[in-house]
């Protein structure tokens, strides 16, 4: 499927490498793609951050609807168990064009349309989306949180007004860690694929509260797993969230 962003977007191309939220993208290989599934979801899931990936479906599969927006969809693995119908209109968007010709590859049953852009800055894509997913996306962002909410903000500003936004985030260095777990965030953190070691359960609950009328979010091991629906892009707006770049 051809890249393309709809009539009138711009194209911005690939991120620049001193853009703070580079490293959280740029590790995204073809090789890290095929590899993905069996050691992120297969096991790392399960053994180092105990949640199940099949816990994680679930989510998808509650909150997902036809005209689903995906912010870094990855391998595309949690779209394609998430029970869409064939031909749903779905739009995957992600700086890494890696991870958008596999994931449009993977997800050919569908009506994909592919947005090369960073989820910080205002999201150039035709909404409004009756679901939107940050799954798993949250931690990969530059801190701090108070930046990160540029990226809630932003996709509240794409969703239709009973829009839901969906996702899980591992928590950093305060959340509920085994030894195991908390060596692979140290590591992950040393790297720049991870920055979220000052991210917190009430931390991430507020600033989708920022954005969102009602926001539910629960811990499983160490990933917090939310849903927030009814954006209140005007109230985000006047709380300093605006759908711009965040700060730095
Ligand atoms: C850990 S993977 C998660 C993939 C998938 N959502 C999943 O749950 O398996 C992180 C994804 O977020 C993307 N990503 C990282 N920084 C981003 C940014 N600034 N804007 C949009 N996507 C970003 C990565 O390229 C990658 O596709």
């Amino acid at each position: 499927m051809a890249r393309c962003m709809g009539p009138g977007l711009r194209y911005p191309g690939s991120m620049d490498r001193s853009d703070p939220a580079y490293r959280g993208q740029s590790d995204y290989s073809p090789l890290l793609l095929k590899l993905y599934d069996p050691l992120v979801l297969g096991l790392a899931a399960r053994l180092v951050w105990r949640c199940p990936t099949s816990r994680l479906v679930e989510g998808y599969r509650r909150h997902v609807h036809d005209r689903h927006l995906d912010v870094g969809p990855g391998t595309g693995y949690f779209l394609e168990r998430a029970g869409l119908a064939d031909g749903s209109r779905v739009t995957i968007l992600d700086p890494n064009g890696n991870v958008l010709d596999h994931a449009s590859r993977r997800l050919r049953h569908l009506d994909v349309t592919a947005v090369e852009a960073d989820v910080l800055k205002p999201l150039p894509v035709d909404g409004p989306f009756n679901s939107a997913a940050l799954h798993l996306v949250i931690h990969c962002l530059p801190g701090p949180l108070a930046r990160k909410a540029s990226a809630v903000a932003n996709t509240a500003a794409v969703l239709a007004s009973d829009g839901v936004l969906f996702g899980a985030s591992v928590l950093g260095r305060s959340g509920p860690h085994t030894r195991l777990s908390r060596r692979v965030l140290a590591a992950f953190n040393r790297r720049g694929a991870f920055d979220n070691l000052d991210d917190t359960a009430d931390g991430l609950r507020e600033i989708l509260a920022a954005s969102f009328q009602h926001v539910d979010l629960q811990t499983v091991g160490s990933i917090a797993i939310f849903a927030a629906i009814n954006p209140r892009t005007d109230h985000a707006r006047s709380r300093g969230y605006p759908p711009v770049d965040g700060p730095g």
